[in-house]
């Protein structure tokens, strides 16, 4: 009876050892994937093209501003349907965060919640962009994109082409630039379509 009731006992403690050894797979595991999940959602944040390029460039002097860039970052002109997507994308560009473009207003039809969304509510806490290619010239525009600082040093816009310089970068953004250089020529060529 008794060397029943120790082999009992060492059965039980076998199986607590056994329990508790899978319970340790186990929280190894989840947290393994959970950090791998985490990691993989962190990398999200910058998963919409976020640029680890940026490109070299001399600024000149400007005509209607102190500073302009002459040459495309990219040698080519860039794509206006393109830069549309950016100056409205709610990450990137968000240019209609603060400013108001008649002609991107314009796309958004009442009824049509997807285009109200997307361009019915522009900020009204910048200058409109309406007529801005009478006012500055194409290199202008493009220093204004890169770095408006260059340009206006205590404006609240943001640099979309530059990478250093800037505090609490959120995780895997480091070292990376709001826009690579195929989407600032992108929206600068939407620029240049903003005449009056
Ligand atoms: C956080 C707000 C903000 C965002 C976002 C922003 N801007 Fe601006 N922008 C300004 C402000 C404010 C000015 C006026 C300059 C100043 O600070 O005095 C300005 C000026 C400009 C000018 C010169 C306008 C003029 O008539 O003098 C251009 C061009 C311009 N922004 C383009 C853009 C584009 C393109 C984007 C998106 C890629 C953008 N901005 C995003 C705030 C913003």
């Amino acid at each position: 009876m008794i060397t029943f009731g120790s082999d009992a006992i060492q059965g039980g403690v076998r199986d607590m050892w056994r329990n508790a050894i899978s319970l340790a797979v186990a929280l190894a595991f989840a947290l393994t994937t959970t950090s791998a999940f985490a990691q993989a959602k962190k990398k999200e944040r910058c998963k919409d093209g976020e640029s680890e390029k940026v490109a070299n460039y001399t600024p000149v002097k400007g005509v209607n501003l102190d500073w302009m860039i002459k040459e495309s970052l990219t040698g080519k002109d860039g794509d206006p349907k393109a830069g549309l997507k950016w100056m409205t994308h709610r990450r990137l560009g968000n240019c209609i965060a603060c400013h108001a473009v008649t002609k991107i207003q314009a796309l958004a039809k009442p009824g049509d919640s997807k285009s109200l969304k997307a361009y019915g509510f522009p900020g009204e806490i910048a200058p409109t962009l309406d007529g801005v290619a009478d006012r500055y010239t194409i290199g202008e525009l493009r220093m204004l994109v890169v770095d408006p600082k260059k340009i206006f040093p205590d404006t609240i816009m943001p640099a979309f082409h530059k990478n250093t310089g800037f505090n609490r970068v959120i995780g895997d953004c480091k070292g990376l630039a709001i826009l690579s250089p195929e989407r600032v020529e992108d929206v600068v060529a939407y620029l240049k379509t903003l005449k009056q």
